[in-house]
C-alpha cells in the first residue's frame, strides 16, 4: 500500500490549481441516469470515488467516455439493470446517490445499505422517508433497499435534519415526478445548487436551490446538457489551511472564493492575510497561527470536511482552540494520529481543545479516512523531520495529484510505493 512521505518544515509559496469538486461531481454524473440522451461534464476530477462511481454507473449499462482533459461523457440510453451492489457502495458513501434517479427514470431500483461508515452512523433514513413520501414502496431486505414506484409524485417533504446528498437524491427523484415537490430544511451547499443548474440546463424545473426550500415542478423527461463542475471548495480550503500553518504565500486559481467565506473568515482570524480575485484566492502568513477556534454546521457555517485540516492548524498556533463536531458522531479519529506528532489535544465530547504548541515532531501516523488524511498532511508539513502517512487511499479518493500539487509550492513530499 503506498504511503506518503514528507519531510516538514518548509514554508509554502506558489500557485496551484484548483480540480474539480468531487462533492459535485458524484451527484451530477447520477444525474445522467435521468435521461437518455449524453451528458456531456467538464471540470471532472481524477479521484478514486470518481473511478468507482463511473465503475457503478457502468454496470447499470451507461456508457461513459473521459478525455484526459478533465471531460467526461455520460449515455445512458437505456439502464439494463437498476441495482447498484454492495462490493462499489460499501467503499463508497455516496453510491446511494443512484437511488433516486433510477427509481425515477425505471420505477424500480435496488441498492444496497451503505453500512457502516468510519466517521459514523450515516443512515440513509432521509432518503427513504422523503422518496416513500413520493409514493415509493420500499423494503429492506437482504442488506439492499428495494424501491418500487410507477411514477413518482410530487409531495411536501420536511427533512428532519440537514442531509447534503439527501437534498441531491430527493431533488433529482422530483425533477421527473408528476407534480411538485417542495423540499423544506433542504440543504444549502454550493454542490447542490451545483447539481440544480446541471439539471435545469437538462429541463428540470427547479427554484430555490441555495436555500433551505427547494421547489421542483417534476417534467416527463429530460434532455441532455454540457455542464461544468464547480471548484472545489474544500480542495481549495485545505492548501489555505496547508499555508497558514506553515506559513509562505499561496495563490490558489480555479477557483470559487464566494463558496468560502467560514474558511476564509477563519484564516484571518488565525493571522492570515487573505485575497479575492473573481476565481481566485490568495494567502500570505508572515507569522506563528493564532488558536482559532471552530464549531462545524452545514453550509453556509464552518463546514465538517475542513475540521481535521483546521484542527492541524490549531496544533501549531499559539493560545487554545475548541474544535466542535455537530455533523458526525466519530470525526476526531485524527487527534490521536496527531497526538503521534507530538499535538496537545484532549477530546471532550464532541469537542476537541487543542493547545498550540510551538514544533510537531515526524512520525509514522495513519490516514482514516479522507479530510483526516488532510489534517495529516499539513501536520506533516509543519513537523520536524519526517512524516510517514499511510494509507493513503483516502487521500486518493478526494485529492487531486496531491503530492505534484505540494511539490509546486515547494514542499518536500514523495508517494512511497
Ligand atoms: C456529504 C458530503 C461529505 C460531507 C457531508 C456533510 C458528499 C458526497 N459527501 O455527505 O463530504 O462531510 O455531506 O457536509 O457530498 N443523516 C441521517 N439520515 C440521513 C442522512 C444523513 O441521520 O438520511 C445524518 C448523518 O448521519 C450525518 C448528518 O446527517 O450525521 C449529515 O449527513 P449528510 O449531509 O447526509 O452527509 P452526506 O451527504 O453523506
Amino acid at each position: 500500500m503506498d504511503k506518503l512521505r514528507l519531510t516538514g518544515g518548509r514554508r509554502l509559496e506558489g500557485e496551484v490549481a484548483v480540480s474539480g469538486a468531487k462533492n459535485a461531481a458524484l451527484p451530477i454524473m447520477c444525474a445522467a441516469l435521468l435521461t437518455e440522451a449524453p451528458l456531456s461534464l467538464a471540470n471532472i476530477p481524477r479521484l478514486m470515488d470518481i473511478a468507482t462511481m463511473a465503475k457503478l454507473l457502468g454496470q447499470m449499462g451507461v456508457r461513459i467516455e473521459r478525455t484526459a482533459d478533465g471531460k467526461m461523457s455520460l449515455h445512458a440510453e437505456r439502464i439494463t439493470e437498476p441495482t447498484a451492489a454492495y462490493d462499489l457502495v460499501k467503499t463508497m458513501r455516496a453510491s446511494v446517490l443512484v437511488l433516486g434517479p433510477l427509481l425515477a427514470r425505471c420505477g424500480r431500483a435496488k441498492v444496497s445499505l451503505p453500512g457502516g461508515c468510519a466517521i459514523g452512523l450515516r443512515p440513509v433514513d432521509q432518503h427513504v422517508k422523503g422518496l416513500q413520501a413520493m409514493g415509493a414502496a420500499i423494503s429492506i431486505d437482504h442488506g439492499y433497499m428495494h424501491a418500487e414506484a410507477k411514477r413518482l409524485r410530487g409531495t411536501r417533504i420536511v427533512m428532519d435534519l440537514v442531509t447534503v446528498t439527501g437534498t441531491e437524491n430527493l431533488m433529482m427523484a422530483a425533477a421527473l415526478a408528476e407534480g411538485t415537490t417542495l423540499l423544506e430544511n433542504a440543504a444549502r451547499e454550493p454542490e447542490v445548487v451545483d447539481l440544480a443548474n446541471c439539471l435545469a440546463a437538462m429541463g428540470a424545473r427547479i427554484e430555490g436551490a441555495g436555500t433551505d426550500v427547494i421547489r421542483i415542478e417534476g417534467v416527463a423527461s429530460l434532455a441532455g446538457a454540457s455542464h461544468r463542475v464547480m471548484p472545489d471548495r474544500i480542495e481549495t480550503g485545505t492548501y489555505l489551511a496547508a499555508a497558514a500553518a506553515a506559513g509562505g504565500r499561496v495563490r490558489l486559481s480555479g477557483a470559487a472564493p464566494e463558496t468560502l467565506d467560514a474558511t476564509l473568515e477563519k484564516l484571518r482570524e488565525a493571522g492570515a492575510t487573505i485575497r479575492k480575485g473573481r476565481d481566485t484566492v490568495e494567502i500570505e502568513m508572515a507569522a506563528r497561527p493564532t488558536a482559532v477556534s471552530v464549531r462545524t454546521a452545514p453550509y453556509p457555517a464552518f463546514a465538517t470536511d475542513m475540521q481535521a485540516q483546521f484542527m492541524a492548524l490549531a496544533t501549531v498556533a499559539t493560545g487554545t482552540a475548541l474544535i466542535t463536531e455537530t455533523i458526525f458522531e466519530n470525526r476526531f479519529m485524527h487527534a490521536l494520529e496527531l497526538q503521534r506528532l507530538g499535538a496537545d489535544i484532549s477530546i471532550q465530547g464532541n469537542t476537541a481543545v487543542v493547545k498550540g504548541v510551538e514544533r510537531l515532531q515526524g512520525a509514522t501516523v495513519m490516514a482514516t479516512d479522507l479530510r483526516a488524511s488532510a489534517g495529516l498532511v499539513i501536520a506533516g508539513l509543519v513537523a520536524e523531520g519526517q512524516t510517514v502517512i499511510e494509507r493513503i487511499y483516502h487521500l486518493d479518493r478526494g485529492y487531486e495529484a496531491l503530492e505534484t500539487k505540494l511539490r509546486a509550492l515547494g514542499a518536500k513530499v514523495e508517494r512511497v510505493r
